[in-house]
């Protein structure tokens, strides 16, 4: 009998493997990490097994109980059967944008990569729930979407809880408060013209906008906004400490079954797209989730002046939805 949760991550680069570790340092769920064999000189070596074997000995080093295994993946489709009984698969497999590649050859990269990652879940894990994490996160989580064919509560993007927890970071330097006492919300698509709602923020119960200037709050968001970049600019690469943690705080929502509401990118449709005036895509918004994904989507309220930054992200993620349609559409008819 299966007496824990299996958490399974594919995709072992920084974010995948700082998942692992965070999730097994947590010791709530058996963690299961795939990813390809690499190229050492002549040699093929497979680092997956050798990161779940460090991650394993990090746990007997702090006393630690947990199960983490690696396994080693071909590209088109060898080596998914442990993902078999997963209760929740995180996808962070994909390629990074390199100099001289279009948006839409990355698109194209990062579907054909996800189609044989969709058709293993499939296979093996039919009832999971699904986390994406893959960017652009909001095109592949709609990507992922179609392709599982999954009820929509479960198949989930991350970014809010990393966008949010950059705001709630930069407010709690500004203002010297536990980042714990903030409560603001980061929603809309993952990209520059994400939505911090303002309006309702605020630090122990007292309105952000009655602690800070609008000066300081604009800077405060357009840092975030661009929060992303910085952590690139800095470290030459993605960031990942963060980027992990949210994905941890949604598996712990899920596996527990707390109710938290956390932003998510998820899939809108009937009274809440209405509402969110975003029908047939996936974007960040308020959820509850618990064992079933996610429970409820939240309709939050905005301000005008936010509701208008809402509009022009949801058309920034609307305008690239054909083309990921059209690539899906090519690829099922090949
Ligand atoms: C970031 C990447 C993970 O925002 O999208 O750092």
């Amino acid at each position: 009998m299966k007496l824990r949760k299996v958490v399974s991550v594919v995709g072992a680069g920084n974010v995948g493997e700082h998942t692992a570790s965070l999730l097994a340092l947590r010791g709530l769920v058996d963690v299961r990490m795939f990813d390809l064999p690499k190229r050492d000189g002549e040699k093929l070596i497979e680092p997956v097994k050798g990161k779940a074997l460090d991650i394993l000995q990090m746990l007997s080093a702090l006393n630690i109980d947990g199960k983490v295994e690696g396994y080693t993946v071909s590209p088109d489709g060898e080596g998914y059967e442990a993902l078999k009984d997963s209760d929740i698969v995180v996808i962070t497999a994909g390629f990074p944008r390199r100099p001289g590649m279009s948006r839409e050859d990355l698109l194209d990269k990062n579907i054909s990569i996800l189609s044989v990652i969709a058709s293993k879940i499939r296979e093996y894990a039919p009832q999971s729930i699904v986390i994406v994490v893959t960017n652009p996160v909001d095109l592949m989580t709609y990507a992922i979407y179609r392709l599982l064919g999954f009820e929509k509560n479960r198949v989930i993007g991350m970014a809010g809880v990393l966008d949010s927890a950059r705001f709630k970071t930069f407010i709690s330097r500004e203002i010297k408060v536990s980042p714990v006492d903030i409560h603001a919300y980061v929603i809309g698509g993952h990209g520059d013209e994400m939505v911090p709602l303002i309006s309702i923020s605020n630090v122990g119960g007292i309105p952000l906008k009655d602690m800070l200037s609008k000066e300081k709050i604009n800077e405060l968001i357009r840092r975030t906004q661009f929060g992303g970049g910085e952590i690139v600019d800095l470290m030459g690469t993605s960031a990942y400490h963060a980027p992990a943690a949210s994905i941890v705080e949604m598996v712990e929502a899920i596996v527990t079954d707390n109710k938290r509401i956390l932003p998510c990118s998820v899939y809108l449709d009937g009274e809440v797209a209405e509402y969110y005036e975003a029908e047939g895509l996936c974007v960040g918004v308020p959820v509850k989730l618990g064992n079933n994904g996610v429970e409820e989507i939240i309709k939050i309220p905005m301000i005008e002046e936010e509701r208008e930054m809402w509009k022009r992200s949801v058309a920034s993620v609307k305008k690239n939805i054909a083309i990921v349609e059209e690539l899906i559409n090519a690829r099922s008819s090949l």
